[in-house]
């Protein structure tokens, strides 16, 4: 059975992207191995700086993956910050990765080139994910594209470690990237990304979902005039919540012409909704009982916490610790 982990971090309310570069596949993982599914509230930390704010994103997370399917009698679901064991051994990886590894990561480098002065938090931030994916002995890491340099680094820390101190200490991760969503699209055309400002929340208000839909910006090509599907914003997010049957239908109406960017939103919009609608009447019913979450929550961080004890007894006594 491959153990399967991954961490979604509660910046705010999960959008597209984060559902289907992540909280999908993580759902579907759960029926083929040992999943392991955690909230990344100390990550969160490395943007958000007000604790009422990362308390109701944490809770947020946990209820809108539970109310997307994932079952907490399959997957392990906790917060990262209730296995503390995790910055122990963020502190151990550190002490063999080369500076230069994380120098060149990517999310650090944007960071600079805005001229902006990156925290010690950010830099080390691949460090402390490297910690969450080695300390479950992962086998597979389910993530979006844009975390697969993580992974790669993760990969590259494991090896140095176990060669430093002569032992397998670790297992080598692998990330899962799902093809076929490799970059979700955002209002703007670019890729959907909170720190874009483009995103489509998965529990949006019907209103606001309206809203942003009808917003998405295309281009000035007249209604009778043929247009094309294939770098289509509205395209690309229709593919991902419509049959193949009308993914057909909308394609051949773009080349066609005769048919208004207005009416292709309408049709997104409408398959939008229908696409969340069981997963709205879940989340409504789990809200009803506020005291779910904390439970789920509980329980998954004393199954994580065992598995975190061991390792790190191991990791321990192969450094010298103990
Ligand atoms: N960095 C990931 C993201 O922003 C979240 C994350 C933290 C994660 N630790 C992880 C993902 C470990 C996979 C495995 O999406």
């Amino acid at each position: 059975m491959p153990r399967i982990l991954s961490g979604i971090k509660p910046t705010g309310k999960p959008h597209l992207g984060n559902f289907f570069g992540m909280m999908k596949p993580a759902i579907e993982w759960q029926e083929k191995g040992e999943a392991f599914y955690f909230i990344a509230d100390y990550h969160a930390l490395t943007t958000v700086h007000d604790p009422a704010a990362l308390r109701e994103y944490t809770r947020g997370v946990a209820l809108d993956f539970l109310a997307c399917g994932l079952d907490p009698s399959r997957a392990v679901l906790w917060k990262q910050s209730d296995v503390p064991e995790v910055c122990e051994l963020t502190w151990l990886l550190s002490c063999v990765t080369p500076m230069p590894m994380l120098e060149n990561c990517h999310a650090y480098k944007d960071h600079l080139a805005k001229e902006k002065t990156p925290s010690h938090a950010l830099f080390a931030y691949p460090e402390l994910m490297a910690a969450d994916i080695l300390m479950f002995d992962s086998n597979v890491v389910p993530v979006g594209r844009d975390q697969k340099q993580h992974v790669e680094v993760t990969r590259d820390i494991a090896g140095i470690f176990n060669r430093t101190f002569k032992k397998d200490v670790f297992v080598i991760p692998e990330a899962s990237i799902l093809p076929t969503v490799a970059t979700i699209p955002g209002l703007d055309g670019q890729k959907m990304s909170k720190s874009y400002g483009n995103t489509i929340e998965l529990f949006e208000e019907e209103k606001a979902l309206k809203k942003k839909v009808m917003g998405i910006i295309t281009d000035s090509t007249p209604v009778e005039a043929p247009k094309d599907p294939s770098n289509s914003s509205i395209v690309g997010l229709y593919k991902l919540v419509a049959s193949e049957a009308d993914v057909a239908q909308i394609e051949a109406d773009f080349r066609a012409g005769g048919f208004g960017y207005g009416d292709f939103k309408k049709r997104l919009l409408g398959a939008l909704w229908e696409y969340f609608a069981p997963q709205r009447v879940r989340r409504a019913e789990l809200a009803e009982d506020p005291g779910y979450i904390d439970r789920v929550l509980a329980d998954g961080a004393k199954r994580a916490r065992a598995v975190a004890v061991k390792t790190m007894a191991r990791v321990r006594e192969s450094v010298g610790l103990r």
